[in-house]
């Protein structure tokens, strides 16, 4: 693949091909000394048109760590706010002859426009609703270290599912690799037909959670809910928020997950949110890196096989 614009191309092959890497990037972030050389002379632009703590420090520290020059743009202070287009800006960098962009955009689908117009490796830092690719490797991969395996698992996701990139990533991904998904939420954050997607729904928590492996906890995105419906939050915590009496109903061993940035009280009681023995959330923050890593590793060295390809064939 040239670019990470989704989970929706990969094939299941190239997903364990990722998470294998990522494995081995783990063990070398656990070192004193975390340097390696894959990204060595390539030049890493982030673009965030969006806010972001995780995905953008640790794409950042990635590239860095793989000896990439890393530029963050601050697209606050850019020539957007001028009234620049995102093609007009993608292809100003593009001249400045980038290896890597690592792009989040507020709108579906921006980041594979912005892909068709310029000649490196693009990855999608989380576009709209559409897709967060590497967010849901970083779950896969916390997944599989956490219970030994990546298939037949019974995985929920909760909240607000209508709203959520995160979701839909893992969805594909989490599908494409033989498990079982529920959809936990209320009606109104649930878009339909979602059965048609090989997966079940629920709107009561206790029902949607007995017996599962993973619990998958999101945040709800009322950035996006424009105008739409927004549930009062201590109705929403009573119906819908992980507590100790909710989680009981899953499997003694069940883990707790949750991308970030989460809102203790909300969709989340602190406590389980920090009970090391359920929660997994910091092991995803520290798969996060790795998982950047080996996505970029991979990525440019599809592009320097094509880069020699088209030097041969001129
Ligand atoms: N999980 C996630 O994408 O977090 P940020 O928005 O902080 O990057």
């Amino acid at each position: 693949h040239a670019h990470l614009l989704g989970i929706e191309p990969l094939a299941p092959a190239d997903i364990t091909a990722i998470l294998d890497l990522a494995d081995e990037y783990v063990a070398l972030n656990r070192r004193d000394v975390k340097h390696a050389d894959a990204l060595k002379g390539l030049t890493q632009i982030n673009m965030f048109f969006e806010n972001s703590t995780r995905t953008q420090a640790s794409f950042e520290l990635a590239g860095k760590r793989l000896g990439a020059d890393v530029m963050n743009m601050a697209m606050q202070a850019s020539s957007i706010k001028k009234g620049e287009t995102l093609i007009d800006t993608a292809m100003t960098l593009n001249a400045m002859h980038p290896d890597l962009l690592v792009v989040r955009h507020p709108h579906s689908g921006a980041v594979d426009l912005l892909a068709q117009k310029v000649r490196c490796a693009v990855l999608n830092a989380g576009d709209g609703r559409h897709e967060h690719p590497t967010q849901a490797l970083l779950d896969a991969l916390t997944i599989r270290r956490a219970k030994g395996r990546l298939h037949r698992l019974n995985i929920a996701i909760c909240g607000d599912i209508a709203h959520s990139r995160v979701a839909r990533s893992n969805l594909l991904l989490l599908g494409k690799m033989e498990n079982r998904v529920r959809l936990i939420g209320p009606p109104t954050l649930m878009p339909a037909q979602m059965q048609d997607f090989g997966v079940e729904v629920y709107d009561d928590m206790r029902e949607g959670l007995k017996d599962v492996d993973v619990v998958m906890m999101l945040r709800l995105q009322k950035e996006r809910m424009d105008g739409g419906f927004i549930p009062s939050e201590r109705e929403y915590y009573h119906r819908y928020g992980l507590d100790g009496e909710k989680l009981a109903y899953a499997k003694e061993d069940a883990i707790v997950m949750h991308p970030g940035p989460m809102n203790r009280g909300v969709e989340i009681d602190g406590e389980i949110a920090d009970d090391i023995n359920r929660s997994v959330i910091q092991d995803q923050v520290e798969m996060g890196v790795a998982v950047r890593m080996a996505a970029m590793d991979l990525l440019a060295r599809n592009l320097r096989a094509r880069r020699a390809e088209a030097v041969e064939g001129a």
